[in-house]
């Protein structure tokens, strides 16, 4: 049975500011953050998207009366939780108005949507009927004048994980490990993660080459039976260094091919920045909005690497319904703020002192928005 994804959507908030500006504002050559880090505008989100609105955003046109009664799984995937109990997937059911599920969150920093895929695709293998929502929603935030910052952004992504999927079926094999390791993390008493940034980077690039060589062992494919290569994109030149290492394994037409095909999955990522858990599928939309000349049946490789540290290799077919079921991503509309608004905003997040407060949410349009605290439990609206 062909297991793997059947609809996608991507949401992100409507703010962002320039990695110019931001590098002016740093003294910074910008051209650090545009071709050293490969980044041009960073997602501002506001105080009025945590991850549950950001994550039911994306989600709520993924379903319908059609499938609303088919969906029994709902696995949220974060590693920027409002609860240390429960679950970001309970409060997106309530939103989403899903009440006949099991609804779960699970963390393993970026690793955690694809880890949410693995158990959805078992989930479906035995119940062929269920259909589960997986979504990758997170904020990525390290502190203002670090190293980090030019590495921030946020958004979810939102799947559905279904048998006979119209977008990409998942192949069986995959290659993946784990190392207890301090490249990244977030202490409990920290809002702002706390990075080894040059130790991040080889354990990724470390990651990618061993399930890699695993995924090539088990399944016995090489790098010709690839159309696409796609990376989880904390920031796009670290992708680029992962294609660049196993393209010394890539004949001259093949690097063509696969560099563009690359440089078609970064272009989101390179507007909106890290969003962490769904980085590597917004890559994966980006993949399908912007290649000129994918076909059904193409199969795409994609890393999947989460700090602390977690990567896995494994890979897909593009189904027959891919190019019909495109999400309608719109990034040009985004306002821009300058670099003393986004600093305003960065502060404006809500804090975990308890106190009762109302946001200012007139200016986000979104469906789902944070309205406050009261009684220290989050307001959420449907406008
Ligand atoms: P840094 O020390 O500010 O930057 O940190 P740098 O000095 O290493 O420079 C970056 C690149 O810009 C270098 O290129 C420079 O040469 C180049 P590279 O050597 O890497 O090829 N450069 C220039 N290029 C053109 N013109 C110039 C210029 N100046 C310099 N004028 C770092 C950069 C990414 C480490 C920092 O931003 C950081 O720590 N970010 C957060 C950590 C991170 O994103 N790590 C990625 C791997 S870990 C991961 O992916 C997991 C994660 O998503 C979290 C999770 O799993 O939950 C982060």
């Amino acid at each position: 049975m062909k297991i793997g994804i059947d609809r996608i959507n991507f949401f992100t908030s409507n703010q962002y500011v320039d990695m110019v500006e931001l590098a002016q504002a740093r003294d910074v050559d910008p051209n650090k953050y545009l071709i050293g880090i490969g980044q041009s505008k960073m997602a501002v989100i506001p105080a009025t998207q945590d991850v549950v609105t950001l994550g039911a955003n994306a989600a709520d046109s993924l379903i319908d009366d059609e499938n609303r009664d088919k969906i029994d799984f709902v696995i949220f995937a974060t590693e920027s939780g409002i609860d240390n109990s429960k679950s970001a997937g309970a409060y997106i059911s309530g939103l989403l108005g899903l009440s006949h599920v099991r609804a779960i969150e699970v963390k393993q920093a970026c690793y955690g949507a694809t880890a949410a895929i693995q158990l959805a695709k078992g989930h479906v293998a035995l119940n062929p009927v269920s259909q589960v929502l997986v979504i990758g929603a997170d904020i990525a935030r390290y502190g203002l004048h670090t190293s980090g910052e030019p590495t921030q952004g946020g958004g979810a992504v939102a799947m559905l994980i279904t048998k006979n999927p119209g977008i990409l079926e998942l192949d069986e094999e995959s290659g993946f490990i784990t190392e207890d390791t301090m490249d990244f993390w977030r202490p409990l008493n920290h809002n702002e993660a706390l990075v080894d940034g040059k130790t991040s980077q080889n354990v990724y690039l470390d990651f990618f080459n061993k399930t890699w060589t695993e995924y090539k062992d088990k399944t016995k494919l090489t790098l010709s039976d690839f159309k696409a290569m796609l990376f989880h994109l904390p920031y796009t030149k670290l992708g680029t260094k992962g294609l660049k290492e196993v393209l010394l394994e890539a004949n001259e037409d093949e690097k063509v091919e696969l560099t563009r095909e690359f440089e078609a999955a970064k272009r989101y990522n390179n507007q909106v920045g890290n969003l962490y858990t769904g980085s590597l599928y917004l890559s994966f939309i980006s993949l399908l909005e912007h290649s000129k000349d994918l076909e059904i049946g193409d199969r795409v490789g994609l890393y999947s690497y989460g700090s602390g540290a977690v990567g896995e290799f494994f890979s897909g077919k593009l189904a027959s319904e891919f190019e019909d079921r495109l999400p309608q991503i719109n990034l040009e509309s985004r306002v821009q703020v300058s670099v003393g608004e986004y600093e305003e905003i960065y502060r404006s997040q809500l804090k975990n002192d308890g106190a009762d407060i109302e946001l200012d949410y007139k200016n986000d349009h979104s469906k789902f928005v944070l309205t406050g605290s009261k009684n220290m439990q989050r307001q959420y609206l449907i406008q």
